[in-house]
């Protein structure tokens, strides 16, 4: 079994080539990755040396260069998670995500129609369905909610779900979808909630909360994810959406209280600032589907989560100062220093 892996020098990618080297010793993981300012070659360092384990460069909107992989390692599976991923970056500038969550979406698909696959897995995320109110707790994104987005993020996500949909009824090609709530745990860029708080808690640094942190996200350990896309690619049905979600709703302000508790800094360095444009308030997941149909369940409680997280950010500080200390910088002060 070949599996080409896109986007897998970032957070989950990464974490997900871990898992499926860990537990099929005899499948072959070809990581494809452009290497954007989000991608770390230093992530993959414990597995390079793997015989059953290749890195290739590759920009996915780069059909010749898709193409001619495709030609060298016949892959059986393709688990597409390479995308711009954030959605502050989307406000500032949408278009490199059209071009890579898009357009770099139908190459891969275009790649597996030409050469055959068993199966393509798109990895999506909740935030193709919109938000939810934060005054109605009963209501969950099931698959059957209607897309309706709200970034130019989450509208280039939805843009690819729909593609990949018409491929399968289209071209009959063997599609799968995932539709993830938020994700964390090693390796997660500095530039999001969680890994931004604990950097900056370390720092003594203000934590920046936009608007008043009352904002709901469905927090799910990156490992239970990976599970996930597991079951999904082995035992998922062809042409299906399945939600994943850990039933983990948490308000934003609440998170980064538990994270200074955690670390023992004072709730004084929380700063309120400018909300985001279009905020979404709530994202909550049913995920009853993959749950009924595969059997998968979260298996990773938040409070050993985020010790665990705090515990890697603590143990591996070379990792993200290494980030935080180039390019973001110029970033981080765009982003944070006029909010
Ligand atoms: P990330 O930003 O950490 O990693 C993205 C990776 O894709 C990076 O390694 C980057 O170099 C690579 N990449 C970007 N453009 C590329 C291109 N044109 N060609 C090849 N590689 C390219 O993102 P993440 O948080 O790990 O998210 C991975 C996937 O999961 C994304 O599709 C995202 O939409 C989805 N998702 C994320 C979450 C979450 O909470 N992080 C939740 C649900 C779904
Ligand atoms: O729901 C899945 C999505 O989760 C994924 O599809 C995205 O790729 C991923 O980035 C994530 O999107 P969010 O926008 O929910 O994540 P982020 O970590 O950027 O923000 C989480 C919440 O925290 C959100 O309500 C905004 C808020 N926030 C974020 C940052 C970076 C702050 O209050 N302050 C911050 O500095």
């Amino acid at each position: 079994m070949t599996i080409i892996v896109t986007g897998g020098a970032g957070f989950i990618g990464s974490n997900f080539v871990f898992h499926m080297l860990d537990k099929y010793p005899d499948y072959r993981i070809v990581c494809v990755d452009k290497l954007t300012y989000a991608g770390n070659l230093s992530t993959l360092a414990p597995v390079m040396d793997n015989p059953n384990f290749r890195f290739s460069k590759i920009d996915i909107c780069d059909r010749e260069a898709i193409y001619k992989l495709f030609e060298e390692e016949h892959p059986d599976m393709v688990v597409n998670f390479a995308a711009e991923s954030h959605v502050d970056r989307s406000i500032e500038n949408p278009e490199i995500f059209l071009d890579t969550n898009i357009k770099g979406t139908a190459v891969m698909m275009d790649a597996c129609r030409k050469y055959g696959i068993k199966r393509y897995h798109q990895v999506s995320t909740d935030e193709v369905y919109g938000d939810l109110p934060l005054d109605r707790p009963d209501l969950f994104f099931t698959e059957e909610t209607p897309i309706h987005t709200s970034s130019p993020y989450s509208s280039s996500k939805a843009g690819a779900d729909l593609l990949v949909l018409a491929y399968h009824r289209t071209y009959g090609l063997p599609v799968t979808i995932s539709r993830c709530s938020n994700n964390y745990g090693p390796y997660h860029f500095p530039e999001k909630l969680i890994p931004l708080m604990i950097a900056n808690a370390l720092a003594d640094k203000p934590l920046p909360v936009y608007g008043e942190g009352l904002n709901v996200r469905d927090w799910l350990y990156v490992e239970d994810h990976c599970r996930a896309i597991d079951l999904i690619i082995h035992n998922g049905r062809v042409g299906e959406v399945y939600n994943v979600g850990g039933h983990n709703e948490m308000k934003n302000i609440d998170i980064v209280k538990i994270i200074c508790k955690e670390i023992g800094k004072p709730e004084s360095l929380i700063t309120h600032v400018t909300d985001r444009k279009g905020h979404d308030m709530r994202y909550a997941i049913d995920p009853t589907k993959i749950h009924n149909e595969l059997g998968w369940r979260p298996e990773t409680k938040f409070e050993d989560g985020i010790k665990k997280t705090i515990q890697w950010y603590l143990d591996n500080k070379e990792w993200w100062e290494t980030i935080i200390s180039g390019e973001y910088q110029n970033y981080y002060e765009k982003m944070y220093g006029n909010r």
